[in-house]
């Protein structure tokens, strides 16, 4: 299949494709605009149904400038879930990785499409592997804050957005009244797709990190520039490398996604009630 996406023409206004991207959700759902927008993970799918009432699945891929699910076990839909006390949420569950290759463009325009359809809060959520040691697989965690390793920015050109605060507390504290043993920590997120060396792993944890992935980051810096609140969660799939003994494997980490997705769904779609 041929890989044609408007975002690839530099010269094209990214912010304009995802205000087209709005209108096709508008169109295809039938749901004018959306209060809270939700990327969901590894492990964290079942979230969707539980959120509230699905109004609209479409796909990805008819929306302007999305692309086609790179990996098995990523949906590529983008759903409208009216909850119980009447906000709108737009589930999108199909999300672009750095380490497809595509760029920073590519990977945030599900965020830049939420916030032109008017979402004013954005749940990142993924599945990583855990440094802090007391931590196991299978447990849920808040992000704090995060250090992006890629190298790359979605931001173009002199473009100065202040970072602080940026996984809100006021966030962070209101999922804690749904969860209050829900513990955090700083996300770095490497560009992958191969896992960490150990020794990076300890990089991560001397330079302030308690978690490792491949995502959230450039898309919380999207969301930020787009005036929106983040709340972050990693499920921790498994031990990062080198803090567990045993080789990681992709299998491993969608069968602990697997796992503990009823758990960790019910508290997400709590949350999000409660936003
Ligand atoms: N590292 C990076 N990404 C991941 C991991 C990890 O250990 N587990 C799940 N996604």
């Amino acid at each position: 299949m041929p890989d044609t996406n408007p975002l690839d023409d530099p010269a094209a206004d990214p912010f304009a494709i995802a205000t087209a991207a709005a209108a096709d959700i508008a169109r295809l759902t039938g749901v004018e605009r959306h209060d809270i927008a939700l990327t969901l993970g590894s492990g964290w799918g079942r979230a969707a149904e539980l959120v509230g009432e699905t109004i609209a699945t479409i796909a990805a891929t008819d929306v302007t400038g999305f692309s086609a699910p790179a990996l098995e076990g990523h949906v590529g839909t983008l759903r409208s879930v009216l909850t119980p006390r009447g906000k709108r949420v737009l589930v999108i569950g199909a999300r672009t990785h750095f380490y497809e290759g595509h760029g920073p463009r590519r990977v945030v325009h599900s965020v830049r499409t939420a916030a032109a359809s008017g979402a004013r809060t954005m749940v990142l959520t993924n599945g990583a592997g855990g440094i802090n040691p007391h931590w196991k697989p299978g447990q849920p965690v808040l992000i704090s804050d995060h250090i992006n390793l890629t190298g790359a920015s979605p931001l173009e050109g002199a473009t100065f957005i202040d970072l602080t605060d940026l996984y809100t507390m006021r966030l962070r504290d209101l999922a804690r009244t749904i969860d209050p043993s829900l513990d955090e920590g700083v996300y770095c997120q490497f560009r992958g797709p191969q896992y960490e060396t150990p020794a990076e792993v300890q990089m991560a944890k001397t330079i302030g990190g308690h978690i490792v992935g491949m995502s959230t980051a450039l898309e919380a810096i999207a969301a930020r520039q787009a005036g929106m609140e983040v709340l972050g969660f990693s499920l921790i799939t498994n031990m990062a490398a080198g803090i567990q003994t045993t080789p990681l494997s992709h299998q491993e980490v969608i069968e602990a996604g697997r796992e503990a997705e009823p758990v960790i769904s019910d508290l997400l779609a709590r949350v999000i009630g409660a936003l």
